[in-house]
């Protein structure tokens, strides 16, 4: 395809129906990018290939960047691409995203718009979080209902009750994890976080017990009674179980405390002019005949090194 053509196919991008998404407060929200709908629009009016590489862009309407709940994951141009996040009370309302699909063959770009309708939690507060490390799945290999769902009923069976949801979802990669080896299959590692309204139990707390901790110190994975139950598909490091009780939390709210050197809000700064002088004089002395002697000394010792000290001398 010749640069014209490209431009040409750049400008007249197609566009997909607009999609109208919901996402709550307190709960994942998951989008899959699905190449399919995308490609249907690419092939169309060209005829091409139909398993063409793709890739994703997507950003707030009139914005460069998704906000900041929302991430965008996609393994490769042959796969899936995801919108995740867990939005928060500051993002009530809606919010528009725009999606840009590029088919890394020919150019061409599709355009897909989506309404995103965050909703308070119908449910009110989960105050009881539990953040997991699970150390043998990817991101985008959660992300899929049926996977998360699945770790949701592995969870379940420590943490018996009914109302159980799943948090958020992030990559290892976003903690401050480091990209493995591409060796032996290793993977990136996620974080899953499960809240409920219902306290933890005994099983789970067990985790965090002080020698399960001592243990932890150690490098030993802790010693719980109940985690054999916990499905074998999902290894997660109980070292780094992560109990959270927002009740706590929310009787000493985070406040922020602005420490010495911020400015208060007010007028033009006004630097004091009543500072009194200050004396460098022997300062600079002090530094500066310093290390001219030690620089004579070892001047003269290397000197003396060097003409008296030779072999033969
Ligand atoms: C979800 O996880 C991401 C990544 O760690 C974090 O930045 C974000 O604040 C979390 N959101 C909530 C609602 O906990
Ligand atoms: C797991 O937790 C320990 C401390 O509890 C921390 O040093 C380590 O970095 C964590 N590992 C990961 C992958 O988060």
């Amino acid at each position: 395809m010749n640069p014209i053509m490209i431009l040409f196919s750049g400008i007249l991008a197609d566009s997909l129906p607009v999609l109208q998404l919901r996402a709550v407060v307190g709960e994942i929200f998951i989008h899959e990018l699905e190449r399919d709908g995308f490609q249907e629009y690419f092939t169309d009016r060209q005829g091409q290939a139909p398993d063409s590489p793709i890739t994703f862009h997507a950003n707030l309407l009139d914005h460069p960047d998704l906000p900041q709940w929302l991430r965008y994951v996609q393994r490769s141009p042959f796969q899936m691409g995801y919108l995740y996040g867990s939005a928060t009370d500051e993002d009530v309302g809606a919010q528009t995203i725009e999606v840009t699909a590029y088919n890394r063959y020919t150019y061409e770009i599709v355009r897909q718009t989506m309404v995103i309708s965050i909703v308070p939690s119908p449910d009110g507060e989960m105050p009881y979080q539990a953040d997991f490390f699970v150390k043998n799945w990817n991101v985008e290999e959660v992300l899929p209902t049926d996977v998360h769902e699945l770790f949701q009923q592995a969870v379940d069976s420590m943490w018996e009750q009914e109302g159980l949801v799943v948090v958020n979802i992030s990559s290892a990669l976003d903690r401050g994890g480091r990209v493995p080896l591409p060796i032996e299959n290793r993977k990136e590692g996620v974080y899953i976080k499960v809240a409920s309204k219902d306290p933890f139990t005994e099983c789970l707390t067990e985790a965090k017990s002080p020698e399960n901790r001592y243990r932890c110190k150690l490098e030993q994975q802790p010693v719980i009674t109940c985690y054999d139950s916990f499905s074998s598909r999902f290894r997660v490091d109980w070292c780094n179980l992560t109990l959270i009780d927002l009740r706590d939390l929310n009787t000493t709210k985070l406040v922020p405390v602005y420490g010495d050197g911020i400015l208060e809000s007010g007028p033009e700064f006004d630097p004091p002019d009543d500072a009194s002088d200050r004396e460098f004089f022997y300062d600079f002395l002090l530094i500066f005949l310093l290390l001219l002697i030690l620089g004579l000394l070892l001047c003269l010792i290397l000197a003396y090194i060097m003409c008296c000290r030779r072999e033969g001398v």
